[in-house]
């Protein structure tokens, strides 16, 4: 017998799915049968991934909202349980990456900083949860799915507040997972390594990419893919005695001791900032 998996009678919401990490995840979810609602910040971009899965012959439905606004999150969540009938699955993806506003060394990082970044990673994932996690209790449970960083399994030279944030929310992970557990509701989060997004493009030069690809164990990034077919798993009935974990997917690059821990091939750094 082939084991395959089967998602269909599942109504997934995935957030910042417009792009990157998000959108493969939610390709990923409808292929396996659920019906998917991509929420993005940029309505186009949410029409246009619905729309391809519509075109793969999955049922997919488009929600712009700001992540960032608390109300926009309620109205997210409940537009998502009316649009597909329910919300069984919630990947929770939206987070801030600073190197898209430049990493920085520990003593630089001001008031602001640590508020924005710690605002945008970990509240704003604690409170789509929170929203997600009420309505899945009072519906007879479902799976909630973080997305991290590999930056929270080592220490993340001159990444201190992005780092911590994310680590935040692998805590806040087995919390929930205890609270929610017995009401049916599963919460894991996916720890990703170097994917090559648009944001991580725009971010890191060509070389620093190559030195992280010859740092790490299996010699590569983490292609967009292999998270939505990671995801799929972690959500389906196969996975459904996980739950509290944070999963390492990262090519084995948590091992690496041989990262560089400075600011070279961070685009924007400047000479100064790349010797210390
Ligand atoms: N790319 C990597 O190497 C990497 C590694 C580890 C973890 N991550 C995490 O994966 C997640 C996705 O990263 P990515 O590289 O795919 O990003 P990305 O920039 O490629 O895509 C993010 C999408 O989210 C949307 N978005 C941004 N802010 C939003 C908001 N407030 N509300 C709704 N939508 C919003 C954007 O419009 C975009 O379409 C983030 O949480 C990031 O921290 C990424």
């Amino acid at each position: 017998m082939a084991v395959t998996i089967d998602l269909s009678g599942e109504t997934a919401l995935v957030t910042g799915a417009g792009a990157g990490i998000g959108r493969e995840i939610a390709l990923w979810l409808a292929r396996a049968g659920a019906q998917v609602t991509i929420n993005d910040l940029i309505e186009e971009r949410a029409e246009s991934v619905a729309l391809e899965i519509q075109e793969e012959s999955g049922v997919a439905y488009a929600v712009a909202a700001d992540c960032r606004d608390d109300k926009a999150v309620d109205m997210l969540v409940e537009e998502s349980f009316r649009l597909m009938g329910g919300l069984s699955i919630a990947v929770n993806n939206v987070g801030m990456i600073p190197a898209s506003r430049g990493l920085k060394p520990f003593i630089d990082y001001q008031g602001d900083d640590w508020r924005d970044i710690i605002d945008q990673n970990l509240t704003l994932s604690a409170l789509c949860g929170r929203a997600e996690a009420e309505l899945m209790v009072s519906n007879g449970g479902g799976v909630i799915l973080f997305v991290t960083s590999g930056e929270t399994t080592r220490p993340s030279p001159y990444n201190s507040a992005y780092s911590a944030s994310k680590a935040a929310i692998n805590h806040l992970v087995s919390t929930m997972a205890v609270e929610l557990g017995p009401s049916g509701v599963r919460v894991i989060a996916i720890a990703p390594g170097t994917t090559l997004t648009e944001t991580v493009a725009a971010a890191f030069t060509e070389e620093r990419l190559e030195q992280i690809v010859a740092s790490t164990p299996l010699r590569k990034m983490v292609e967009h893919d292999e998270l939505g077919r990671l995801a799929t798993f972690l959500v389906s009935d196969l996975a459904r005695c996980i739950t509290g974990q944070f999963i390492i997917a990262d090519a084995g690059a948590f091992l690496s001791r041989t990262r560089p821990g400075n600011l070279e091939g961070v685009r924007g750094a400047t000479s100064e900032e790349t010797t210390k």
